[in-house]
C-alpha cells in the first residue's frame, strides 16, 4: 500500500512537469517574434535607410520596396506622364503642397517639386494612401497614376491627389540618387 501511495503522486508529478515543459516551449515559440520585433537591433537600425539598385527598371515601369515597414513606389516615368503632370494648373490640385521631405514644407506641388532633382523622370513616394492608409494600385485611376480602391482616391502621374477623399498627395520620403542607377531612401 505504501508503495502505491507514493507511486501515484510521482506519476502525476511527472505528467504535470511534462505538460508544464511543453507549455513553456509553446509560449516561448509564440513570444519570440514579438520580442524580436520590439528589439531595435542592428538589422532594424540598418533599415533606417536603404539603397536600391534601379538600373534595371525600364521607362514606364515601377518597383515597390520596403522602407521602415512601408511600401515605397519607385517609378521611371514616361515623357507623356511627365507632360501630363506638368499640364495641370496648380489651382486644380486639392493639395497644393509638394509633400516632399527633401524640400521646404511650403514648396508647391509642381511636377518638378514632386520628382527627383536632376532625375525628373523618377518619382519616389511612400505607397500609402493619405486617406486611411491603404496601398494604392499603380497604373490605375482616372488620372493615369495610382488608384486607392478602399474609398476611391485617384492620384495623378506625379502622385498628387486629384479626386476622392484622400486629403494629401502621396508623401515623398527623404531620398537621393547616389548615381544614375542607385537611390538611397532614408
Ligand atoms: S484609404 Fe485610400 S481612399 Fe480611403
Amino acid at each position: 500500500m505504501a508503495n502505491s501511495d507514493t507511486a501515484e503522486p510521482t506519476r502525476r508529478d511527472f505528467l504535470y512537469i511534462a505538460t508544464g515543459a511543453m507549455g513553456a516551449v509553446g509560449v516561448g515559440a509564440l513570444a519570440w517574434p514579438f520580442i524580436d520585433q520590439m528589439n531595435p537591433d542592428a538589422s532594424a537600425l540598418a533599415l533606417a535607410s536603404i539603397e536600391v539598385d534601379v538600373s534595371s527598371v525600364q521607362e514606364g515601369q515601377s518597383i515597390t520596396v520596403q522602407w521602415r515597414g512601408k511600401p515605397v513606389f519607385i517609378r521611371y516615368r514616361t515623357p507623356a506622364e511627365i507632360d501630363e503632370a506638368n499640364a495641370v494648373p496648380l489651382s486644380d490640385l486639392p493639395d497644393p503642397l509638394a509633400r516632399n521631405a527633401n524640400l521646404p514644407a511650403d514648396a508647391p506641388a509642381t511636377d518638378v517639386n514632386r520628382a527627383a532633382e536632376g532625375n525628373e523622370p523618377w518619382l519616389v513616394q511612400v505607397g500609402i494612401c493619405t486617406h486611411l492608409g491603404c496601398v494604392p494600385i499603380g497604373d490605375a485611376g482616372e488620372f493615369g497614376g495610382w488608384f486607392c480602391p478602399c474609398h476611391g482616391s485617384h492620384y495623378d502621374t506625379a502622385g498628387r491627389i486629384r479626386k476622392g477623399p484622400a486629403p494629401e498627395n502621396l508623401l515623398i520620403p527623404p531620398y537621393e540618387f547616389m548615381s544614375d542607377g542607385m537611390v538611397k531612401i532614408g
